[in-house]
């Protein structure tokens, strides 16, 4: 008895000890920090950024050839949404492959060279990981759906119905209408939370787990830093289907309003995550969530009990924020301040772009740079969306055949679907906006004549010099990286200040999210910095004010202020 017990310690003491050899613990600096908590993220919708091949469409040797342009604007890792083998009814949401890169957008061989010369400007790259569903042509479900005995069958969600034409329940997808498709074949309904042609996996299925986080590790050990998990709050389903609550009214697809309750949020997607983390830190990877959440508190559970779930579940309650309101902003930077380490997001591929959001029609650039000016000198890690540096706005589609994006040719005219923030890089004032040489996949605004990466460069009070100025000063500056936030004047409603103080130091941020001059003063006794003085960093005032002091600074109409303070 006592040999077996002994036998089975050192069994269990080599697993651990293997395991603690493979797993490769990443470099922290000072600070205990890791890369991607100093990191700036910037995000590439790859039909969209740069076309080398000038058939219309972005490609993965597009955005290779655009580096240098992203390492001089200060950025640290590109996430690149899916850009597998697909046949692109959700625009590459759809995969057909894990494993491979859509011809549209290249080759493996492709993206190894991007990964290549990412690696020497030390730009991390993260892939898209669309866990919740496949595309209705991967070989998983066309196995799936080829019989009720078939290997895959229970690799999807299939039910009965509750009587002929009937769906198995009453839920609704997210993207207008059933959840469920019957398929005739096998007389079964298979479950979607999007698109018909997006079935949804079985993570209840253990091998369903185990290809899955294979394909994480076959991307890890090609270079890759980390994945953003897509729609991660979708995986499981209620066992028993219970139907959804119905509540009053109808939405933009013309259905009933419904409250997701038992397809959406099940406390099991945590026990993946936790898992899929323990596969991520072997490898030294980030895993970036998707995280639409309706609270800190719910934001808050994807870090994880023990910090061992998701290290950046973005805040979209930050984004959520749609008007310039420093009192709300102040209660999220709080909020997730307190939960774990913060991921501000300001805009994505499937958001109105930040440029419009918070724009007025007349300040807009000004409103651009008070933004920026916000979530580029607040704790923890940002990721930016291309595009938004140059200050691009939604072009809209003007009529519902113009419309790409599925759900806005189900949804029109309340739904227009996501063409308007995915339209092409301005990259100058040449034809197609330097984007291709060939007609786009989506129309470029006429704006981009003024509005454009070269043009921008040239232009000292640009939004790109702005984001550029911004982003050599988080990278520079020790406050910024790592100071502690400290709101000031909490009660102002137009004025939204505060201090990232490390050490003896901090920097003093001051943004006019009014139309208006203002006037503000600050006490920085209680910071024991009461009689420092501040040294401007940077300012979009005209009077370009250096001889400031704490106790009076006039701010123009949507005026930023950024200044070190030292004792
Ligand atoms: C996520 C993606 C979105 C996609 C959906 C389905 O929300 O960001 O673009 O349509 O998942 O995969």
């Amino acid at each position: 008895m006592l040999i077996r017990i002994l036998k089975s310690l050192i069994v269990t003491l080599g697993c651990f000890a293997a395991i603690s050899l493979f797993a490769q613990t990443p470099p922290v600096d000072a600070e205990g920090h890791q890369w991607w908590q100093h990191a700036v993220f910037y995000e590439i919708y790859p039909r969209s950024f740069a076309d080398s091949n000038n058939n219309g469409i972005g490609d993965l040797n597009g955005i290779t050839s655009k580096l240098d342009y992203l390492k001089d604007l200060g950025v640290d890792a590109i996430w690149i949404t899916p850009c597998y083998p697909s046949p692109q009814v959700d625009f590459g949401y759809d995969v057909s492959d894990y494993e491979n890169i859509d011809p549209m957008y290249g080759t493996l061989k492709d993206f190894d060279h991007l990964a290549s010369e990412a690696k020497k400007r030390g730009i991390h790259i993260i892939m898209d990981f669309v866990m919740n569903h496949t595309s209705d042509k991967h070989k998983w479900f066309i196995d799936s759906e080829s019989s009720k005995t078939a290997a895959h069958r229970n690799w999807y969600v299939w039910h009965d119905g509750r009587g002929p034409g009937q769906p198995p329940n009453n839920w609704l997808s997210t993207f207008g209408h059933a959840a469920w498709k019957f398929d005739a074949k096998t007389g079964q309904w298979y479950y979607h939370y999007f698109y018909p042609e997006q079935p949804d996996l079985n993570w209840r299925n253990p091998a369903v787990e185990k290809a899955m986080f294979d394909v994480t590790r076959w991307w890890y050990q090609r270079g890759v830093s980390g994945f953003r998990l897509d729609a991660v709050d979708t995986l499981f389903e209620d066992p028993d289907l219970r139907d959804n609550p119905v509540l009053p009214g109808t939405n933009k697809y013309g259905d009933p309003n419904m409250q997701d309750k038992y397809n959406t949020k099940l406390p099991e997607l945590h026990d993946v995550l936790r898992e899929l983390r323990k596969v991520a830190d072997r490898h030294g990877a980030v895993l970036i969530g998707e995280t639409w959440t309706k609270d800190i508190d719910e934001l808050k559970r994807y870090y994880g009990d023990h910090s061992n779930e998701l290290q950046m579940p973005m805040d979209f309650l930050f984004a959520r924020v749609d008007k310039l309101s420093p009192g709300e902003f102040r209660k999220q930077i709080a909020g997730v301040d307190a939960a774990g380490w913060p991921v501000y997001v300001l805009s994505n591929h499937d958001i109105v772009r930040a440029y419009n959001r918070y724009g007025d029609g007349q300040h807009n650039d000004q409103i651009a740079k008070v933004m920026a000016g916000l979530y580029l000198t607040l704790g923890g890690t940002p990721i930016m969306y291309y595009g938004e540096e140059i200050g691009m706005e939604n072009n809209d589609p003007k009529s519902q055949e113009d419309v790409k994006d599925p759900i806005g040719k189900i949804g029109w005219p309340k739904e227009k679907g996501r063409d308007g923030e995915r339209t092409p890089m301005q990259w100058n004032d040449s034809t197609n906006a330097g984007f291709s040489q060939t007609a786009p996949w989506l129309p470029i605004p006429p704006s981009y004549k003024t509005r454009n990466v070269a043009g921008e460069l040239k232009d000292p009070d640009s939004v790109l010099q702005f984001y550029r100025h911004a982003l050599a000063l988080r990278h520079q500056n020790a406050a910024l990286r790592d100071g502690q936030y400290v709101p000031l004047n909490e009660n102002d409603q137009n004025v939204l200040s505060y201090l990232r103080r490390y050490k003896d130091e901090a920097v003093l941020v001051v943004l006019n999210m009014s139309g208006s001059e203002q006037k503000v003063s600050f006490d920085l006794s209680p910071q024991g910095l009461g009689s420092a003085r501040p040294a401007t960093l940077i300012t979009t005032m005209s009077s370009r004010p250096q001889d400031v002091q704490l106790s009076q600074i006039t701010l123009e109409p949507f005026g930023v202020y950024i200044a070190k303070i030292a004792k």
